[in-house]
C-alpha cells in the first residue's frame, strides 16, 4: 500500500486493490483449477455426474463475484487506485487491458449460461455421452478456453492496475 487512503476496504495482498479485487484475483486460479479437475474427471473417468454439479456450482459461484465485484466497483470505483493518487487517472495501458479482459470477460457470462442450461436440457438426467455430446464439447471448450482467457486477461489487468 502507499499511504493514501482510498475508497472502499482495502485488500490483503499488500498492493493498491481493494478487497473484493483480492478475493477475485486470487478466486481466478480456484476457478481455473477446479475447471481443469472437472474436465479431467469427464475425459478420463467419466464421472458424468460429478462433472455436471461441479460446472453448476463454478457457474453460480461466478455469477455471484461478478454480481459482488460489479456492486464494489460501481460503489467505490477503481481508477484512484489504480493511478496510486485520489482523482488521478490510470495510464493508458492499463485501459488496454481492460478492455482486452472485458471482451473474455463478457463473453463468458453469455457463453457459461448458454453451456450449462442446454446441457442440463439436452443431456439425459443422470447426464451420460448422448447425441447431444458433440455439440456440448463445442460450446464446453469455447466456454473453457473464454474462462482461462478471462483469469489470465484479469491477472494482467490487476497487474498493471495496482502492483505496478
Ligand atoms: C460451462 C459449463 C461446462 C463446461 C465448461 C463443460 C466442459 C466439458 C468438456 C470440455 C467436455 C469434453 C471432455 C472431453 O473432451 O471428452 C465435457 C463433456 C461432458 N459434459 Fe460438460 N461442461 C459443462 C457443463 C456440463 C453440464 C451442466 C452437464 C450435464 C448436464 C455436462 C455434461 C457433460 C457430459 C455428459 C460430457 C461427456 C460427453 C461425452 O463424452 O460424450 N457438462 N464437458
Amino acid at each position: 500500500m502507499d499511504g493514501v487512503t482510498y475508497p472502499g476496504f482495502d485488500g490483503f495482498l499488500g498492493t493498491r486493490a481493494s478487497l473484493v479485487l483480492d478475493l477475485l484475483f486470487l478466486a481466478m486460479f480456484v476457478v481455473v483449477l477446479v475447471l481443469a479437475w472437472s474436465i479431467i474427471q469427464v475425459k478420463y473417468r467419466r464421472r458424468y455426474q460429478l462433472h455436471k454439479w461441479v460446472q453448476i456450482v463454478l457457474g453460480v459461484v461466478l455469477l455471484s463475484a461478478v454480481i459482488i465485484f460489479e456492486i464494489d466497483i460501481r460503489l467505490h470505483g477503481w481508477e484512484d487506485r489504480a493511478a496510486g493518487q485520489l482523482g488521478g487517472h490510470p495510464a493508458a495501458d492499463v485501459w488496454t487491458a481492460l478492455y482486452i479482459h472485458l471482451v473474455f470477460a463478457v463473453s463468458s457470462v453469455i457463453i457459461w449460461p448458454i453451456t450449462i442450461i442446454q446441457a442440463l436440457r439436452k443431456f439425459p438426467n443422470p447426464p451420460l455421452p448422448s447425441d447431444y455430446s458433440g455439440r456440448h464439447k463445442t460450446w464446453a471448450s469455447l466456454a473453457a478456453a473464454d474462462m482461462l482467457l478471462t483469469a489470465i486477461t484479469g491477472w494482467t489487468f490487476y497487474y498493471l492496475a495496482f502492483v505496478r
